[in-house]
Formats: structure tokens, C-alpha cells, sequence
């Protein structure tokens, strides 16, 4: 049983009412920020990231492939420095481990250290956008993929690793992004709009505290990916790919798709359900993560249009044009969706959902004025 109240998120030195949920046996479809995008790795998050058992298998088996005899850069080594020791046990002639966050930075030396790798590894403190090497290495290890493909600022800091630190016939593991867009009955999963449980709310505030002040932050879905059932019951047309990223071709941080998903069922379309799609080797070959589909550690966003949900019934389609621009810290990309509700029954319904990195925006839409009540 799910039971929904208002509590208190604390924010920049206020505190702000929030709905929010508690839950007895059945965990429902709840509220989880997206939090890739800020520097706010802890051990729960880096703990998600090693028991993601795909994840870890597919870099894995394609550090193994890559690494032996080259020499290799790990942008965003984590306090696990996870591929940079993989990169050095498989043979890799030396391997940079670059890491932002000081705490982290500090952990992966002492672990790469422990496991006596520390003449073939060296962990350099700081943004890769802003460090240089003594000399081009010829593969990039990274995992900067975020809930939507490219949201971490995937896109920029390959770009300048392909033009300032990798050779120019070097290799990027992982291969390719996508951003995925599929249509969302949330009332087939939950009676309940979706809301945070207690312990999420800390998250909450530390994603305001970026900003000094609250917005209308990028907001995740947990409880889906992990339930077929459910993905059957909400999930309401196949998926469109957007923001493709080739980490080994032409890579284009900024991009505007066109695209469309068509209805196969009939339901209440809530919003989207936006994932990823990653190929993790270089050789292309292998089935893609799929976060949408697949328990991960990378969770479904949910981009809200409706609130009482447009009835849709099969046969009918969504056209939209998706626009990722970079923010104006030239890394971080903001996203926005425009597009037109084609049925078959009634006139068309223009949409729109934007979802800016530090937006300004806050309370905006109906979903975000039902999340965050005035006080
Ligand atoms: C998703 S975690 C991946 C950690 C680890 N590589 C793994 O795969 O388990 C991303 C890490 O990259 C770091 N990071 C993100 N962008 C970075 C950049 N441009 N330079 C250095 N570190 C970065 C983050 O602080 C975080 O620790």
C-alpha cells in the first residue's frame, strides 16, 4: 500500500513543502532526480554503477579487447578507478585515470595504490576539458553516459578528448548513444501521481544546492525498467531515437531530430518515458544497454505532458522535433521537445516539454506545481 503526504525538501537555506510517499510491500513507480549531471557521486551512486551486472560486462569484455599494449586515457575514473585497473591488468601499456570530484580522486589512488598498480596508473585531479597529457594516448576509456544519452556532457568532453588528448586514429570506448522517446500511460502502473520517497528528498536538496536555488530539476522514474509487466501496461508505443552520439565518428554535441513514435495500444498518453540506448565496443558488435528495457543504473525520465492523460488509441502518432543545445557552461546540454498529437479521433494537440540543466524555471507546469506545493 502506497500512502502520499507533503513533506519538507531543505534547499539553499530554505525549506520547501514536496510531495512525497511512503509504501508498505509493493514498491510503486517513484520519483528519483537525475543526479549524473551534477557532482554529486557518493557511494550509493558509484555502488549502482558497479552492480549494474550489463554495464559491467559489456566495458568489461571491451577493455579487455582494446586495451592490451596501448596506451589509455579513463575520463571519470570514479573512486573505484574501475577501467582504468581493468585497462592495466588486461596489459595496457599506461593508462591517465582523470576524475572531477577531489574526494573520489583521492579513493582511486589510494585503490589503484592497494592493488599495486601505481607505476602503470596515474590518477590526475581535475575536468579532462581542462588538463593536458604529455603525449596522445591511443583509447579512451569513459562512462559519462548519462540518463538521457548525452545529459552529462558526453557529447563535449569526447569532442575535446578526440581533439586535444587522443590520437587522431585512436579508439572511444563506448561506441555510440542514443536518447530514446517512448509514450507513457503512467495511471496503467499508478493510481498515484509519482512522487519522492523520504530518502530521496536529501538527493533533492543536494541538486538545488548546485544551484543555490530550486528549479524544475530533471526527474527519473524508478520501477520500471525492472518490471516487464509494468513497461507492458505503460509503455504505449515503440521507441524513437534521438541525439545519436558517435564517440568514433563524427561526433555532434548540438542536434535537432526529427522523429515520431506511433501508438500500437490504446491508454492515456501521461508524457514520455526517455532512456538511452549505449553499444559499449568500438567493433559495434553486441546488442545495446537498453535503459527503458532493462534493470540499470541509469533510470527512465519522465518528460510530463498532460496531467490527466490525451486518451490515444492505436494508430495514432506523435510527431516532434527534439533539440539538444548545449547550456551555457558549454557542456552540459539542455533538451526541449515540440511536436503535434495526431488521432484519429479529434483535432490535433500541439505538446511541449523542455528540460534545461540549470533551468530557471521553477513550479513552470501543472507537474511541477503538484511536486513542489506553495507553501
Ligand atoms: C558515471 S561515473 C563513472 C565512474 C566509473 N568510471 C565507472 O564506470 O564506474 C562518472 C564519473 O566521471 C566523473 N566525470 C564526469 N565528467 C568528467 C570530466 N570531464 N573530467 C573528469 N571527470 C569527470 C564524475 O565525477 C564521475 O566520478
Amino acid at each position: 500500500m502506497t500512502r502520499a503526504f507533503v513533506a519538507e525538501v531543505e534547499a539553499a537555506g530554505r525549506r520547501l513543502p514536496v510531495r512525497a510517499c511512503a509504501y508498505e510491500d509493493d514498491p510503486p513507480v517513484w520519483l528519483f532526480p537525475s543526479i549524473g549531471e551534477y557532482p554529486l557521486y557518493d557511494n550509493f551512486a558509484y555502488g549502482q554503477m558497479l552492480n549494474d551486472e550489463l554495464r559491467m560486462q559489456q566495458y568489461a569484455a571491451a577493455v579487455a579487447k582494446h586495451a592490451p599494449g596501448r596506451t589509455v586515457l579513463d575520463i571519470g575514473t570514479g573512486q573505484d578507478a574501475v577501467w582504468a585497473l581493468a585497462a592495466a591488468r588486461a596489459g595496457a601499456q599506461h593508462v591517465w585515470a582523470m576524475e572531477v570530484i577531489p574526494k573520489s580522486a583521492q579513493i582511486a589512488r589510494q585503490v589503484i595504490e592497494e592493488a599495486g598498480y601505481s607505476d602503470r596508473v596515474t590518477v590526475v585531479e581535475g575536468l579532462s576539458t581542462e588538463i593536458s597529457l604529455p603525449e596522445r594516448v591511443d583509447l579512451c576509456v569513459s562512462e559519462i553516459i548519462g540518463t538521457l544519452g548525452g545529459s552529462e556532457g558526453a557529447g563535449s568532453v569526447l569532442r575535446d578528448a578526440r581533439e586535444r588528448l587522443v590520437k587522431p586514429d585512436g579508439l572511444f570506448i563506448p561506441h555510440v548513444s542514443v536518447t530514446t522517446v517512448v509514450g507513457l500511460d503512467l495511471g496503467a502502473v499508478t493510481a498515484e501521481p509519482p512522487a519522492f520517497p523520504l530518502f530521496v528528498l536529501d538527493y533533492v536538496g543536494q541538486v538545488f544546492n548546485c544551484l543555490s536555488r530550486p528549479f524544475d530539476l530533471r526527474l527519473c522514474l524508478v520501477g520500471l525498467q525492472d518490471n516487464p509487466a509494468r513497461q507492458d501496461l505503460a509503455y504505449l508505443s515503440g521507441a524513437a531515437e534521438v541525439e545519436t552520439l558517435h564517440f568514433n565518428g563524427d561526433l555532434q554535441p548540438e542536434s535537432t531530430d526529427a522523429a515520431q513514435i506511433h501508438f500500437g495500444k490504446a491508454g492515456r498518453l501521461h508524457g514520455l518515458a526517455l532512456g538511452m540506448r549505449l553499444w559499449v565496443d568500438p567493433d559495434g558488435t553486441g546488442d545495446p544497454l537498453d535503459s527503458l528495457i532493462q534493470p540499470s543504473s541509469w533510470t527512465p525520465v519522465y518528460a510530463p505532458l498532460s496531467q490527466a492523460g490525451l486518451p490515444v488509441r492505436e494508430g495514432d502518432r506523435f510527431e516532434f522535433t527534439w533539440s539538444t543545445e548545449l547550456s551555457d557552461d558549454g557542456v552540459h546540454p539542455d533538451y526541449a521537445l515540440t511536436g503535434t498529437l495526431h488521432r484519429r479521433l479529434g483535432p490535433p494537440v500541439p505538446l511541449r516539454w523542455s528540460s534545461g540543466h540549470h533551468s530557471s524555471q521553477f513550479r513552470k507546469t501543472p507537474f511541477y506545481q503538484a511536486l513542489f506545493p506553495v507553501e
